[in-house]
């Protein structure tokens, strides 16, 4: 499946502009913050950081045809004041706005390590059309969730539509075998340990109890045969051998009831909370430093769940810089790229650790055609040397 519109490039011809372009900088070992487009920076990034990145947050402009300002009382206004200033405009054709990230998200894919992941922010309004490229250049097969982010309060004003609260967040993986899962798990509430560990033991400790068996039948295996003499009921096996029974019993981890029906308990304090879902609410800061920012909370989520304490996070969208003290005070080096000057400005404020700045905009570029003399660009089974 493929979306077509006018003046789109092939994948190889991205890759190829990509790689003519090239910097003279010297980069240390520090978190990298880069003013300038981020179409020269991640090329210039494709350089020293290909299959190196773990983990991509963008949260790009969404197409919306509209100003951003920044004003000394408010900084989300969209409409200009004699007090505020332009933090960046958003003013492209859908076909422009398009290509324009596809350009981009086709370099995040080779700077993405095998064990990497993106998450895309997005709304409803442009977000399908995203989807449908997405998938194009990382393939169906590594995406991941379309998550619901629920955004704000409730909207009450009048519109013949239903108020919007919520946008999106797409996230993909370069491998769905290999993206790095933390399993993150959300604690019950008091309310729902109640209800689902509605009995006390002696010590005082809340549990329930389960089956010993569960669905789908065991033909020849350990967890069909009898237990004690006990059958597994039909269409039905033991969760674990059962010789793990014995272990329990003699625990006093397993509940007889009156008529000799055995049931496994199972501990609130021992419950290890709950798998997240594709719904989140985070809404967005009441009083932003910067329009669009984003919810420093769901940032955690993501660099907790999809990064290791070694992983170098990139946003190369970084406007205020949510991502990149997120990133910082979990103790991850991030790359930062913004185009803004404001964004530039708002993120150096922020408690963003130790990094190098750089400018690219100030930079000398690098005549590549002197410097590489051949390169691969990989697309699917297509390999063409340059
Ligand atoms: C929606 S804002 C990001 C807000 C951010 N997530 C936060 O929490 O503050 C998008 C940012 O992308 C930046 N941007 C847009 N086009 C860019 C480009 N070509 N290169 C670099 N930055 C760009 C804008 O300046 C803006 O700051």
């Amino acid at each position: 499946m493929e979306l077509y519109y006018d003046n789109k490039k092939s994948q190889m011809q991205i890759l190829k502009n990509a790689n003519s372009i090239n910097y003279d900088i010297n980069i240390d070992n520090k978190s990298l913050l880069f003013k300038g487009d981020n179409f020269d920076v991640l090329s210039f990034l494709l350089k020293k950081y290909k299959n190196k990145i773990d983990l991509v947050y963008i949260d790009p402009p969404f197409n919306t045809e509209n100003d951003f300002y920044v004003s000394k009382t408010r900084a989300n206004s969209i409409s200009a004041n004699k007090n505020s200033v332009l933090a960046y405009s958003d003013k492209m054709s859908k076909e422009e706005y398009l290509e324009f990230l596809r350009e981009r998200l086709v370099i995040i894919k080779e700077l993405l390590s095998e064990k990497g992941s993106l998450y895309l922010h997005i709304d409803d309004k442009i977000g399908q059309y995203v989807k449908v490229i997405m998938d194009e250049i990382f393939g169906e097969d590594n995406f991941k969730n379309d998550i619901t982010r629920i955004k704000s309060n409730p909207k009450n004003f009048y519109r013949r539509a239903y108020g919007n609260e919520k946008d999106r967040i797409l996230f993909y993986s370069k491998n769905s075998q290999k993206n790095i899962w933390k399993d993150l798990r959300i604690p019950l509430e008091d309310s729902e340990i109640k209800e689902k560990f509605t009995k006390i033991d002696d010590k005082g400790r809340r549990y329930t109890t389960i089956p010993l068996h569960a669905p789908g039948e065991t033909k020849n295996g350990i967890t069909g045969k009898p237990w004690r003499n006990i059958p597994v009921p039909e269409g039905r096996h033991w969760r674990t051998d059962p010789a793990e029974f014995d272990k329990l019993d003699k625990q006093g981890d397993i509940e007889w009831s009156l008529n000799g029906n055995p049931r496994i308990k199972k501990y609130a304090d021992e419950h290890k909370g709950k798998r997240i879902q594709d719904i989140w609410k985070f809404k967005d800061p009441q009083k932003p430093i910067y329009p669009t920012e984003k919810n420093m909370e769901m940032l955690k989520r993501i660099i907790l769940q999809s990064s290791d304490e070694n992983s170098i996070v990139l946003d190369c969208f970084a406007g205020s810089g949510t991502t990149l003290e997120c990133a910082n005070k979990l103790g991850r080096k991030w790359i930062g790229v913004d185009n803004s000057d404001v964004a530039i400005d708002k993120i150096k404020n922020r408690q963003i650790g130790e990094y190098q700045f750089i400018d690219i905009t100030k930079v000398n570029k690098i005549n590549t055609k002197q410097k590489i003399h051949s390169y691969e660009v990989k697309i699917g089974n297509m390999v063409n040397v340059q």
